[in-house]
């Protein structure tokens, strides 16, 4: 008998399809919108799980889900996920590096390019009919290029981004805990600074860092403070990394230019006070939506559910830790 597992999302055919090679697959090519509850239903007799668009993965859905042994996010944030309450249980965790990195890259430099210009308020402008002549000053943003772009999380989207910006000559600045090494700088001409540094000195801040409760509202009303009026906030990242409240009062009052934001922290509710905000592009979490990237992601994460749920190691563990308890 092939293990049940569950899909908490719609995925593309071909990953249903080498998925069923191996599984017994209780799908949701329905759409379903599970709560809580359903969830926990549908995932009791499961020996694996794959999930996407940021289903919750905690205590006590394990704890119902006594035969569930592996937890595959189609995803490389999985802050979604109670990683710790995972190994404790024996049960293997995974994500989707790598596979996604320019696709959000891409998105971010869009953001970057949107709000810069106000891309989204001037399509508002002319749809709405307001667009009587053509004007010296109508609708001006900001250069981009020869601006200064400040990267917060150089990880592989934060020097996927920096490539992007070389390319419109712009200066990089990057915060991250380490520092990246000395070829990749130089590569990018990036230079790591602290970030009361960056947010002072940065045209455009971009946030790429994963999430953890450690960097809830890194920034807040004293970052945003430090920025320049007429700088650009864009979050490819975390909602979570923002004080959303902080940053609506921010753009209302113009203590800041722009913000362009695909991620929220109540996601996907999102902060009313953003919703009015002309200078801000908002986006519904499309930073890797495209086909091939998020075929690419379901293909990872159904790889490692294989792997996973035979007995070997999956490429992308995030939890090497739980391989000595394995369930099963
Ligand atoms: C995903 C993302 O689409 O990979 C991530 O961390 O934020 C997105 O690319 C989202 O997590 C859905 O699973």
């Amino acid at each position: 008998m092939k293990p049940p597992i569950l899909l908490t999302s719609y995925v593309f055919p071909e990953v249903i399809e080498l998925l069923q090679q191996h599984f017994d697959v209780d799908d949701n090519q329905r759409r379903e919108a599970f709560d809580a509850v359903s969830l926990r239903a549908r995932l009791r007799d499961k020996a694996g799980v794959l999930v996407a668009g940021g289903d919750r993965i905690d205590e006590a859905l394990l704890d119902a889900c006594r035969d569930l042994r592996a937890v595959c996010n189609a995803g490389v944030g999985y802050n979604n996920i109670d990683l710790d309450a995972c190994t404790s249980r024996g049960i293997l965790a995974t994500n989707t590096p790598g596979v996604l990195d320019d696709t959000v890259a891409d998105l971010g430099f869009a953001l970057i390019l949107a709000a810069g210009r106000r891309l989204t308020e001037a399509d508002r402008y002319l749809r709405a009919g307001r667009w009587g002549r053509w004007s010296n000053d109508l609708l001006l943003g900001m250069d981009i290029h020869h601006k200064t772009l400040g990267i917060v999380g150089m990880g592989r989207i934060g020097r996927a981004l920096a490539r992007r910006a070389r390319g419109f000559d712009m200066q990089i600045l990057y915060c991250n805990r380490s520092r990246a090494p000395e070829p990749v700088e130089s590569a990018l001409g990036a230079r790591q600074v602290a970030l009361d540094e960056l947010l002072a000195a940065a045209d455009f801040v971009c946030l790429t860092l994963p999430y953890s409760a450690a960097v809830r509202h890194l920034i807040g009303a004293r970052e945003i403070g430090l920025m320049k009026p007429t700088a650009v906030l864009v979050n490819i990242a975390r909602g979570g990394i923002i004080d959303e409240n902080a940053l609506a009062a921010a753009l209302r009052e113009g203590r800041i230019a722009a913000a362009g934001l695909d991620v929220y922290e109540g996601e996907p509710a999102v902060n009313p006070a953003l919703l009015p905000l002309e200078n801000t592009v908002l986006l519904p979490h499309i930073g890797s939506a495209t086909r091939a990237t998020r075929a690419a992601m379901g293909l990872c994460a159904a790889r490692n559910l294989v792997a996973a749920l035979s007995g070997g190691t999956p490429p992308n563990l995030l939890n090497p830790a739980a391989l000595s308890r394995r369930r099963g």
